[in-house]
């Protein structure tokens, strides 16, 4: 099945980084790169295992300052098999892709089963050949365990091969080039140990989170007995070397079974012994393949897409990516959005606001999910209360990069590979995190009806987000208007004013808007709790008389800056100069790292009118035209399709475009304006990651945010779905490229609602079942949609 299968033929070592990244599989406990078994790290590859949570922190000297980073762990390396005729003196070399005369060479990802396969045809030094088949899994249904198949086929000789499979501790983090400078060794305390006659062991810890890391490897011949196998310990890797008869045509297949445990996990008594009991129980290889396939089918039930064509083929890569990342194992855990999945090392495993763009989709398949995710938030409401303290402010301040217990992870310092300049970060500015984690709160219990959620842990969050805004709001009497200074929104490239001597912007409209909206929601949820909820809640809080009271007037009078009949990004942007575009994109070719390109040159972003990405537009992309009315409203200024309309136009043609977040962000704002430059975005959002399209950075890792973006693209950027005031609102908007998709939901307690959108109707098949009918409003109709019933409407 082509649309369910992701393919590279021939071997392309620039590109295998890249490959790597794109063919990681993984169980949302923890992924592995698609690296060759055989090969270590180095200049083309790059193995990685990542378990999500599993952070270590480590200071490094850098510009002669100590810096501290915490780190998503590059575990002990489970992969390592390597293979080679065998001959007497033993001088046969290893197989190596780089090295062997390649008759063939093809990798697929089967999305269908959660499974990488490559074939292999190679001649050796020696003139051999061999046919090599190679099928790899991490088990979607117990999270532990991963598996990895060889069959060996020779041609045309028949004698002996050696077969090495290994558990290598003698990894670390070195998968990012810019990141060089910083200490990567996060792992210590390696001990490898053998559990006769085919298992092998490897444990360890991290050397400053004390996560203790388990490994067991069972590695079995099916065919002929091995004519030698010989487990041997080293200090850092644990081998076993197999001797394996081989016979011209008939191919021999060396199984290596593997479990992951470590001391996060529940249940267990210790990670080595989980890790070595879990491998032995465990069935042969076709057995796990088929309770992988029986996990993954489950999975896409519950997830079903179906768009055409290549950009539904590219969709299902994205979901595939995920559901990898973030599966129903995923509810178990105490973890956040890693903003590069679990496949690689960009932004060390970091949690940002890019959950923004994941739980949307996740609410309407994988609820429990997303409660999880808010819940690794809500555990972190007091270290980001301690951080609002620590600035003199109320409420809580939630991180921009978060990590392991929710303190400020944005690094201090980061490196402009183009000039090759550490210069201080000051991202941390970025507030507007808080508001997205709010967002997302109210999203969820909207979809979900998760009213329990709401009123407790939801409660709380909105609360104190809410209490950091009103402190952060400052009153300017001549305006009779509240303002919020110092912060740094989506965009990222303007950190200050030109000259100034501090970091941070006044008034960015997406960050005062969104803090309006958060307080209103906050205002909301708090009238409407139960009493006793209610008197809970602001004693808990320590919620003054009158707070409320305070929430509710800077949710109506925060500064929106205009200039020039638009919204302008933040006060004063449109005073900035203006950048010659088609000088640099002449100059350069691809100006996405605008900052890098200005800096390198002495110069810097701050000084123009050019954004990273999505900023002001970001309101398009979260609240319908209607909310957004009369959300401006409600802060006293006029809002209508003419300033929007010039607000579009004026930042399009200002921003660069260096975050993946922005090309779906803007194809699903252009939309909406019916504008036929959608397209274009969209299409870039759907290469985004499988074209590399930002130069080398998906070798590093995905873009979850963007790939998951594209997901909602679909499903509720083209629907115009939302789910607010207990029913579905519809107002769909025509793409014409992707004219055709279908999906199913889970909304409240119906599971597989399905949506379907064809030759111009739209229909909704609501499943069986003794849950009420489902209310769906559209074109200012209400009308019902029970279990069992279908409802088509032919679209304007
Ligand atoms: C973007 C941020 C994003 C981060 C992680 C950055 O390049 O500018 O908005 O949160 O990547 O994905």
């Amino acid at each position: 099945m082509p649309e369910w299968t992701w393919e590279y033929t021939g071997y392309a070592p620039a590109d295998e980084r890249l490959r790597e990244s794109l063919c990681t599989l993984g169980n949302g406990y923890f992924a592995t790169r698609g690296a060759a078994p055989e090969a270590f790290a180095d200049d083309v590859h790059y193995p990685g295992t990542y378990a999500a949570g599993c952070y270590n922190r480590l200071v490094s000297l850098v510009s002669g300052r100590e810096v501290e980073n915490e780190d998503m762990v590059n575990l002990p390396n489970w992969l390592p098999l390597r293979f080679r005729v065998r001959t007497e003196d033993g001088s046969a070399a290893w197989f190596s892709a780089d090295a062997d005369e390649l008759l063939e060479y093809r990798q697929t990802l089967d999305l269908y089963a959660g499974t990488l396969t490559r074939r292999i045809r190679y001649e050796d030094a020696d003139g051999r050949r061999m046919r090599v088949h190679q099928v790899r899994l991490v088990h979607m249904g117990d999270p532990h365990l991963a598996a990895l198949r060889t069959e060996f086929t020779p041609e045309g000789w028949s004698g002996e091969i050696e077969v090495e499979s290994a558990l290598d501790g003698e990894v670390e983090n070195a998968g990012v080039n810019r990141y060089r400078d910083l200490d990567g060794h996060h792992l210590t305390h390696v001990h490898t140990g053998a559990m006769e006659p085919d298992t092998v062991w490897l444990r360890c810890r991290t050397t400053t989170s004390d996560i203790r890391v388990g490994m067991a490897a069972r590695t079995t011949v099916t065919g002929p007995d091995p004519l030698a196998s010989r487990l041997h310990l080293g200090p850092l890797r644990v081998t076993h070397l197999l001797h394996v008869p081989v016979t011209a045509a008939t191919p021999t297949t060396v199984d290596k079974v593997v479990s992951l445990h470590t001391s996060h996990d529940p249940a267990i008594s210790d990670p080595l012994d989980a890790a070595v009991d879990n491998v032995a129980a465990a069935p042969g290889f076709a057995g796990l393949l088929e309770s992988q396939q029986a996990a993954w089918e489950q999975l896409w039930r519950r997830a079903e897409l179906d768009v055409p064509g290549e950009a539904g083929t590219i969709l299902r890569l994205h979901l595939f990516h995920v559901l990898q990342t973030l599966s129903p194992h995923t509810a178990e855990l105490d973890v956040g959005v890693p903003a590069r999945g679990l496949h690689g090392e960009a932004y060390r495993g970091h949690v940002f606001w890019d959950e923004l763009f994941v739980l949307p989709y996740l609410n309407l398949h994988f609820p429990e999910v997303s409660r999880a995710l808010l819940n690794y938030r809500h555990r972190r409401l007091p270290q980001a209360c301690r951080a609002a303290g620590e600035i003199g402010r109320a409420g809580a301040m939630y991180p921009w990069q978060s990590g392991s217990d929710g303190r400020e992870e944005t690094q201090q310092l980061h490196l402009n590979p183009r000039s090759g300049r550490w210069l201080p970060d000051h991202s941390h500015l970025q507030h507007h995190v808080g508001s997205a984690i709010a967002y997302n709160v109210w999203q969820y219990c909207e979809a979900t009806g998760d009213t329990e959620y709401l009123q407790t842990k939801g409660a709380e969050t909105l609360v104190q987000i809410s209490r950091f805004w009103t402190d952060s709001a400052v009153y300017d009497p001549g305006r009779d208007r509240y303002s919020i200074h110092g912060v740094v929104g989506p965009d990222e490239y303007h950190e200050r004013y030109p000259d100034a001597e501090q970091p941070g912007l006044d008034d960015n409209a997406y960050t005062n808007v969104l803090a309006a909206w958060v307080l209103t929601r906050t205002l909301d949820l708090v009238r409407a709790l139960p009493e006793p909820r209610r008197r809970e809640l602001l004693e808990n809080l320590g919620v003054a008389d009158g707070e409320p009271e305070r929430w509710e007037e800077v949710s109506r009078r925060l500064t929106v800056p205009f200039h020039q009949g638009v919204i302008s990004q933040f006060e004063g942007f449109g005073d900035l100069a203006e950048l010659d575009w088609e000088g640099y994109r002449a100059r350069y070719g691809d100006i996405r790292r605008l900052d890098r390109i200005l800096e390198a040159e002495d110069d810097t972003v701050n000084r123009y009118q050019a954004s990273k990405q999505a900023d002001v537009l970001m309101l398009g992309y979260l609240f319908q035209p209607a909310e957004l009315t009369a959300l401006f409203r409600q802060l006293g200024y006029e809002f209508g399709d003419d300033l929007w309309h010039r607000t579009v136009d004026y930042y399009l043609h200002r921003t660069s475009h260096g975050s993946t977040l922005s090309a779906f962000v803007h194809g699903w704002v252009l939309a909406r304006n019916r504008r036929g430059e959608a397209w274009t975005f969209v299409r870039e959002a759907l290469e985004g990651d499988v074209a590399d399209l930002q130069g080398g950075t998906t070798g590093e890792g995905i873009h979850l945010g963007a790939m998951a973006g594209t997901l909602d693209l679909v499903q509720r950027g083209l629907t115009g779905l939302e789910t607010r005031d207990d029913a579905v609102w519809l107002d769909p908007v025509p793409l014409p490229e992707l004219s055709e998709y279908g999906f199913s939901l889970r909304y409240r307690g119906h599971w597989g609602v399905d949506m379907r959108l064809r030759h111009g109707r739209l229909r909704i098949k609501v499943p069986a079942s003794c849950e009420p009918p489902i209310r769906v409003m559209l074109s200012g109709r209400s009308l019902t949609v029970a279990p069992g019933e279908s409802f088509t409407l032919r679209l304007p």
